[in-house]
């Protein structure tokens, strides 16, 4: 299918979902460019997945049948003006940030305003919506320690909600799987850009020994505080190779493309860790189609 438009205005396009995803692997899928709340009303009328920065998603050759959500357009703009009836000296609460800006920029941005809250999420390579359905973070910070009010749309509905009504925690924000994080306000301390530069930095400090190459993060969440990489490197399987997937040399908690990896070739690698190690791991990728579904 070549580009078409939909009711609403949504274009819509028959794509790789390699291109989305960080590693660079995943088959075709229908992917919906939704700019407006009615395109994402449309767009929920079928089945659908939501994608972020597609860095945590291991996505099958084969694709996945279902729409394929991405917010784009204003879905994808900020506006970091702090709101008057809100902000104090002390604390600004910004206007509202859409779930599809990159993360990254946001880092950068906030810290030359001299805002601090989210500078210990520097260096993941998210989208706003992706990073908060995760709470993804370092042990430098995460994103629930810089969010004001999410806005949350289902097909049923929007609902505005304040981070104390959901129950997050170690990567997780307690919001259901295809409830899309259309938007968000950050409550954020006033600070200068020197001293969030300062804790950028710790945070990238403790980058430096992930690999560089196409990957999807981490695969496995921390058991119980102790780091997943140090279980996988202490049952020898670093350097372990399927196909085109490598278990990093750098961080064996890392599965690297090698070039031409397939998602087959990373779940065989997925399975020899599980194998191996001895202590239940908890996936913190998300495999598309998940396990058991078709
Ligand atoms: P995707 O990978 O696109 O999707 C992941 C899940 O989020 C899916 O269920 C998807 O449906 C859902 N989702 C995406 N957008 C939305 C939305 N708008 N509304 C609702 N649901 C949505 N993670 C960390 O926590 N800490 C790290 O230090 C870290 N370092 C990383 C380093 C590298 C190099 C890479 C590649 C990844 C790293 N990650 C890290 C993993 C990843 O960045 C996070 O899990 C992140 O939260 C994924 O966000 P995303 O926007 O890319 O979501
Ligand atoms: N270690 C090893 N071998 C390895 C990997 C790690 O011995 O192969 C040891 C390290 O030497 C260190 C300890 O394990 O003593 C912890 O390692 P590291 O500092 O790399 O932290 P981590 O717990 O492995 C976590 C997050 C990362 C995040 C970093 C930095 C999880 C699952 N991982 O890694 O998040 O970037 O801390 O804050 O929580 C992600 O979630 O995708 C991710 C990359």
């Amino acid at each position: 299918m070549t580009a078409a438009v939909s009711r609403t205005g949504t274009r819509v396009e028959r794509l790789p979902l390699s291109r989305f995803t960080t590693l660079g692997v995943g088959g075709e899928a229908e992917v919906w460019f939704v700019e407006s709340p009615e395109g994402l009303a449309e767009a929920m009328e079928r089945p659908y997945r939501v994608l972020g920065g597609g860095s945590n998603l291991v996505v099958s050759d084969a694709g996945v049948p279902e729409r394929v959500i991405r917010l784009s357009g204003p879905l994808a703009e900020r506006d970091l003006t702090p709101d008057p009836a809100l902000s104090t000296p002390e604390c600004v609460v910004t206007g509202w940030v859409g779930g599809g800006v990159p993360l990254p920029g946001l880092v950068r941005q906030l810290q030359k305003l001299g805002l601090s809250g989210l500078e210990g999420t520097v260096g993941i390579p998210a989208q706003v919506g992706g990073a908060v359905w995760m709470n993804a973070g370092t042990r430098y910070g995460e994103m629930f320690d810089g969010l004001h009010t999410v806005e949350i749309v289902t097909p049923e509905g929007t609902r505005q909600v304040t981070p104390d009504e959901l129950p997050w925690g170690y990567r997780q924000s307690g919001i259901p799987r295809n409830h899309v994080v259309t938007r968000v306000r950050l409550s954020l301390t006033v600070s200068t850009p020197g001293a969030v530069l300062a804790r950028m930095d710790l945070a990238d400090q403790a980058r430096k020994g992930q690999p560089k190459m196409k990957t999807p993060g981490c695969a496995f969440k921390n058991p119980g505080g102790v780091s997943a990489g140090k279980l996988i490197d202490d049952a020898g399987l670093k350097g372990t190779r399927v196909g085109g997937a490598l278990i990093a040399p750098e961080h064996a908690n890392f599965i690297v493309n090698l070039g031409g990896a397939t998602a087959a070739d990373v779940h065989a690698l997925l399975d020899i860790i599980r194998a191996r190690v001895g202590v239940p791991l908890e996936l913190e990728y998300e495999l598309w189609p998940g396990q058991g579904e078709p």
